[in-house]
């Protein structure tokens, strides 16, 4: 980061390429042909995430999406395919660009006529655990089961006409709040928590880390599931507000000095903070990463790490709490003349 902008808000956004717009798709230009071994990194990462055990801990929504797209285990589908499957049940288009990670503007632009982009950049071989960008596996995978439903798509049509119209500073709150609902979000169901964020389900390290977690608060004592879990986990949250905040504000200014840049870097990081704040490695502070309840004055406070490390997830009780969550703060804006 520039020095020179410490008045300016952080984001974390990845800074803007430069891209030749003779190389952007068009309409008429939608499918690429890929090569053999790029439909084997696609049929190892999509191999690696479909299995029972890990698609028990996703929301059933995603499952359900998942059934109706069909999507080829063994072959990246056209755009083509995807639309059939996609736009008659909700409405959206899928379409394809050369930009890796489009600028929030840019891609406001686009949401707000129902269209979903996806990369045209697939990772190699060395990032299957691990992609800092998000590519098409991620997209196609993570996203577009979920726009086969159509309270995803009207969750996804809040966002674009608030943030036309935020300020500045809104702006970054709908991106943390986007970032921490449909990239990486959990929701309660059936008194369990499951994973609903894109970022979650695209990474199987991500995926397994959170499932460890939810693990975790079992064994640990944390949350007894044969209780109301959400019950729990809100009085958790009431229980250490304070100290929940204090790690926001050492997070923010790490990541400010931009030490929140890779999972390895940023565990560390934040497990320093912890001892530096004196706060003990246990109860919601025992695992990789703290369990809260989706809260937006929470959220708000939190920066977005871009596909680094994040050291708090956000679980809403249902997804109609969370449609009615982010109605609060993006339907009065979304309002404005
Ligand atoms: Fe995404």
């Amino acid at each position: 980061m520039d020095k020179n902008q410490s008045s300016t808000i952080y984001t974390g956004d990845i800074v803007a390429e430069q891209i030749d717009p003779n190389k952007e798709y068009t309409t008429e230009n939608q499918e690429i042909i890929f090569s053999e071994e790029q439909h084997a990194i696609w049929a190892d990462l999509f191999d690696g995430i479909h299995k029972p055990y890990l698609l028990e801990h996703l929301c059933s929504e995603y499952n359900q999406g998942l059934e109706l797209l069909q999507l080829d285990p063994d072959h990246i589908p056209t755009v083509k395919y995807l639309n059939e499957r996609i736009t008659p049940r909700s409405g959206w288009r899928i379409e394809r660009t050369v930009v890796r990670y489009t600028l929030a503007d840019d891609w406001y632009k686009k949401f707000a006529n129902r269209t979903f982009l996806i990369t045209d950049y697939l990772r190699t071989r060395d990032q299957m655990e691990f992609t800092p960008e998000p590519d098409m596996f991620h997209d196609i995978f993570g996203h577009l089961p979920f726009l086969t439903q159509k309270f995803y798509a009207e969750i996804e049509d809040k966002f674009a006409p608030a943030y036309m119209k935020a300020t500045r500073e809104e702006r970054e709150i709908i991106k943390r709040l986007a970032w921490y609902s449909t990239e990486f979000g959990l929701v309660t169901q059936e008194n369990r928590f499951k994973v609903f964020g894109a970022g979650i389900i695209s990474g199987r390290k991500e995926l397994t880390r959170t499932i460890m977690e939810f693990y975790r608060l079992g064994r640990d004592n944390v949350i007894d599931y044969t209780q109301d879990v959400y019950e729990q986990l809100y009085q958790h949250f009431l229980a250490n507000k304070k100290n929940l905040h204090r790690i926001i504000d050492g997070v923010n200014s790490v990541h400010q000095k931009g030490q929140m840049s890779s999972a390895d870097q940023g565990w560390n990081v934040v497990l320093s903070l912890y001892k530096n704040l004196g706060i003990k490695q246990e109860g919601i502070f025992g695992g990789e990463v703290i369990i809260a309840p989706f809260d937006i004055d929470m959220i708000s406070r939190i920066p977005k790490t871009v596909y680094a490390f994040n050291p708090m997830l956000f679980v809403c009780e249902s997804l109609a709490k969370m449609d009615e969550l982010l109605e609060s703060y993006l339907g009065p804006i979304a309002a404005r003349n």
